[in-house]
């Protein structure tokens, strides 16, 4: 009950970006992660979504908003753009009685939609601020994270949504909008929100760098840029951390790339040497070594991709290589051990590279 009501308040954020803040020695006031600092503050403010931003005001202006669905990878703005609108909409007075959010650190078992989302639609609401000012007049309940609801959770919000469509509107977000139940994404409209472009966060990174007076090369924006792959989030949050680390001083991108656990190059290279011509014992020490040194397995797979597209094997071989690298991609997002899956990986390249 605690955490329902929790996420009606204006401070309430996923879970993820809380965990940008890091150690906060510092003093109070200052401990503010640089992505809420920075996260736009109006619907205008939001950087390269224009299509969505675009649809979404009309919608705003003429009082008969649809049901939302946003979905896309993550750091793309989708949280943001949704909390910036509702703001818009009813002012900071209006905001708590009129807007629930949930995200998936709040209790949204069937239970909950059933009662609580229930309890909170079933309120009529007036068409008026305080402040005189015309609202929509409807509630918005805002269900964040959504593709972590459950199946029958999700069933049981159907009925609900339709129910309810004369005083309130929901807005669904997700990553995979194919964890959506059909039934619900055909009662919504849906946005997509694109990776963020490299021009658009450079200019975004360099904003904050000025706001922040960091000193900065020009390499380590454009490598913030190149490893955040149009994950805002990523990058703001990256450049937080490199300017915690390097207070006074410059900071370069030998220290983006540090923080980020980027796996040297000569590393990945002399590993691709090892399934090109060396022995299965050498593979197997190798990738021991770089597991135990702390890389992480998603980023040597990364990694390791780009350099066997770069590599001068058959396209045959590549494949099949590029087949092994998705199911591998997907045990390791299952949980499976790091250091068996990228020995399978090394071990289908060899396989594949004595074949050319
Ligand atoms: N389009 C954008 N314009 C401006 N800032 C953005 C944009 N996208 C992301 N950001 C920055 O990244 C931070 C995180 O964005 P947000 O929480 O909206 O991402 P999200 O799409 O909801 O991601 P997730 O799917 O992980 O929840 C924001 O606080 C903001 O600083
Ligand atoms: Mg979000």
């Amino acid at each position: 009950m605690q955490a329902f009501l929790k996420g009606a308040t204006q401070t309430s954020r996923p879970q993820k970006d809380k965990s940008a803040a890091g150690p906060s020695s510092e003093k109070r006031a200052k401990a503010v992660p640089w992505v809420e600092k920075y996260r736009p503050k109006c619907v205008d403010d939001v950087a390269f979504q224009e299509e969505v931003v675009a649809v979404l005001k009309k919608s705003l202006e003429g009082a008969d908003l649809p049901n939302l669905l946003f979905y896309g990878p993550p750091g793309t703005g989708k949280t943001s753009t949704i909390l910036a609108a509702t703001r818009e909409l009813y002012g900071p007075e209006l905001y708590r009685q009129r807007v629930l959010e949930l995200n998936a650190s709040d209790e949204r078992g069937i239970q909950v939609i059933r009662e609580k989302v229930k309890n909170f639609a079933q309120l009529t609401v007036s068409g008026t601020r305080p402040d005189g000012k015309p609202c929509p007049p409807f509630k918005i309940i805002i269900l964040d994270e959504a593709d972590s609801m459950t199946a029958p959770a999700q069933a049981a919000l159907r009925r609900t949504m339709e129910k309810e469509s004369r005083t309130t509107r929901f807005c669904l977000i997700c990553n995979y909008i194919s964890r959506i139940i059909e039934p619900l994404t055909s009662r919504c409209s849906k946005f997509r929100f694109k990776p963020l472009a490299d021009q658009i966060q450079e200019e975004r990174l360099l904003e904050i760098c000025a706001k922040e007076n960091l000193k900065y090369t020009k390499e380590s924006i454009s490598t913030l840029v190149q490893l955040s792959e149009g994950d805002l989030r990523k990058a703001i949050t990256f450049l937080q951390s490199a300017a915690r680390l390097s207070p006074d001083k410059e900071i370069t991108d030998q220290v983006i790339i540090e923080i980020a656990g980027v796996v040297p190059s000569k590393m990945i290279d002399s590993l691709l040497q090892i399934c090109l011509k060396g022995t299965f014992e050498k593979l197997e020490v190798a990738v021991g070594n770089m597991v135990d040194e702390g890389y992480a397995a998603t980023q040597i797979l990364t990694q390791l991709h780009d350099a066997i597209l770069k590599q001068d094997i058959g396209d045959k071989q590549k494949s099949a290589i590029a087949e092994k690298m998705a199911v591998v991609g997907k045990c390791l997002a299952d949980g499976a051990d790091e250091y068996l899956q990228i020995l399978s990986l090394c071990s289908v390249i060899m396989q594949q590279a004595s074949q050319s």
